[in-house]
C-alpha cells in the first residue's frame, strides 16, 4: 500500500516506517521535526516536512494516491498536558481534525491512530481490557479519547475505517540497530535510566516506593516499539480486509516494577545508575497491566521483543554510542 505516516520521524513513528518498508509498502513521512529527527528518516521513504496545523499542506500530501494514513504526531507527556492543556488541545485535537478532514476530502479510507492506555485512567480492575471504563486522569488521555470519538463519527459519516491502538508503555529500540535517534528531553522511565547509565545525566529519581506492589514501586506494562510497529501493519491489513473499524489494546501482559527495570539496566549496562527515592509523582496509578487477548484473536499479534532484557539491551545499544 501507499502509506502516509504522520509523525514518521518520531520514536514510535520511525519504527512503524521501518516495519512498513520491510514489508514492501511505499511510505511518505510527514513530520515537522519538532520532536522527530532527521536521522530517523530512511532513504527508501519520501519525506515531506510539514505541520499538522497546516491544512493546505495536509490536503496536498493526502491527494497523492494515498491508500492509508498512520497518525502518530502528538504531544505525549501526560504531566505537561495538565500544565499546558492549550498546547495539547491545539496539536493533538485540532491537528487530528485537520488530518481527518484531509483524509475525508481525498477519500483516504484507512486510518491507524496512536491511542493510549491513558484513556482508561485509574484502573478499576486488572488486567485492563478494551471494555474497561474510559475515564482519563490527565488532559493528554482526554485528547486521545476525544479523537477516538471523532473517529467513530468520521467512520459513520465519511466512511473512514480506523484502528485505534491503545498503547501501554512503549519502550526499546529496533533490535537490528537501524534506528538511532534519541528522544529529546525524555521523561519516560527507560530513556531516563539510559541517560544515567550513559553519563548524560548524573542520577535519577524513583517516584515513590510506598505503593501497594511487590517492591513498593509502580508496575507498568512495557511494550517493545518493534512489537507496536508490527501491530500497526497488522491493524492496517485488518481494516483493509474487513472494511470495519477496530479499537485494541497493545501491551505485553507483563507487569514490571520501576525497581526491576533499574536493576535489569544495572545488570545489562554494568553501570551503577544512582537512583534516589523521592515522593510519588501525581497521577501515577500503582499498576497498569493490559490483556492482549483481543489483539491476539483479531490481529494474530503477539509481543516478541517485550521481555525486560530485550527492552533494556536494545535501548542500551543506542545509548551506549
Ligand atoms: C513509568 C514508571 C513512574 C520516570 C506514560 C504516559 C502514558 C503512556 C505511557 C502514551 C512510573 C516511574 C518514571 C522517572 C520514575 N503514554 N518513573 N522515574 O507515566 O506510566 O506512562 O507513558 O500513551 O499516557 O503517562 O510512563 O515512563 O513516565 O513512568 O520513577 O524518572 O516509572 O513514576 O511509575 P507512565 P513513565
Amino acid at each position: 500500500m501507499n502509506m502516509l505516516v504522520i509523525g514518521g520521524a518520531g520514536y514510535i513513528g520511525s519504527h512503524v516506517v521501518r516495519t512498513l518498508l520491510d514489508k514492501g509498502h511505499s511510505v511518505t513521512v510527514y513530520d515537522n521535526l519538532s520532536t522527530g529527527r532527521k536521522e530517523n528518516l530512511f532513504a527508501e521513504a519520501r519525506f515531506v516536512e510539514g505541520d499538522i496545523l497546516d491544512s493546505k499542506a495536509l490536503r496536498e500530501v493526502t491527494a497523492d494516491g494515498i491508500d492509508g494514513i498512520i497518525h502518530l504526531a502528538a504531544f505525549k507527556a501526560a504531566g505537561e498536558s495538565m500544565i499546558r492543556p492549550e498546547k495539547y488541545a491545539v496539536n493533538n485535537l485540532t491537528g487530528t481534525i485537520n488530518i481527518l478532514n484531509a483524509a475525508a476530502e481525498n477519500e483516504v479510507r484507512r486510518f491507524v491512530f496512536s491511542s493510549s492506555a491513558a484513556v482508561y485512567g485509574e484502573p478499576r480492575y486488572l488486567p485492563i481490557d478494551e471494555k474497561h471504563p474510559k475515564s482519563p486522569e490527565n488532559f493528554y488521555g482526554f485528547t486521545k479519547l476525544e479523537i477516538e470519538r471523532l473517529l467513530e463519527w468520521y467512520d459513520r459519516l465519511k466512511n473512514v475505517k480506523f484502528a485505534a491502538l491503545r498503547y501501554f508503555n512503549a519502550a526499546g529500540y529496533d533490535p537490528h540497530g537501524r534506528i538511532r535517534g534519541l528522544e529529546r528531553n525524555p521523561q519516560n522511565l527507560l530513556p531516563v535510566v539510559m541517560e544515567v547509565a550513559s553519563g548524560m545525566r548524573e542520577r535519577m529519581q524513583v517516584f515513590g516506593n510506598d505503593y501497594d506492589t511487590r517492591d513498593g514501586t509502580c508496575i507498568r506494562d512495557y511494550i517493545h516499539v518493534s512489537d507496536l510497529a508490527e501491530a500497526h501493519v497488522l491493524a492496517l491489513e485488518w481494516i483493509k480486509a474487513n472494511d470495519r473499524s477496530l479499537i485494541v489494546n497493545l501491551g505485553s501482559e507483563t507487569g514490571v516494577t520501576v525497581k526491576e527495570m533499574i536493576e535489569a539496566a544495572r545488570r545489562i549496562t554494568g553501570t551503577p545508575i544512582p537512583a534516589d527515592i523521592v515522593d510519588r509523582r501525581p497521577g501515577d496509578p500503582a499498576q497498569l497491566v493490559s490483556t492482549a487477548q483481543f489483539a491476539r484473536e483479531t490481529l494474530g499479534w503477539k509481543a516478541k521483543y517485550s521481555d525486560v532484557d530485550s527492552l533494556v539491551s536494545s535501548t542500551w545499544e543506542v545509548y551506549r554510542r
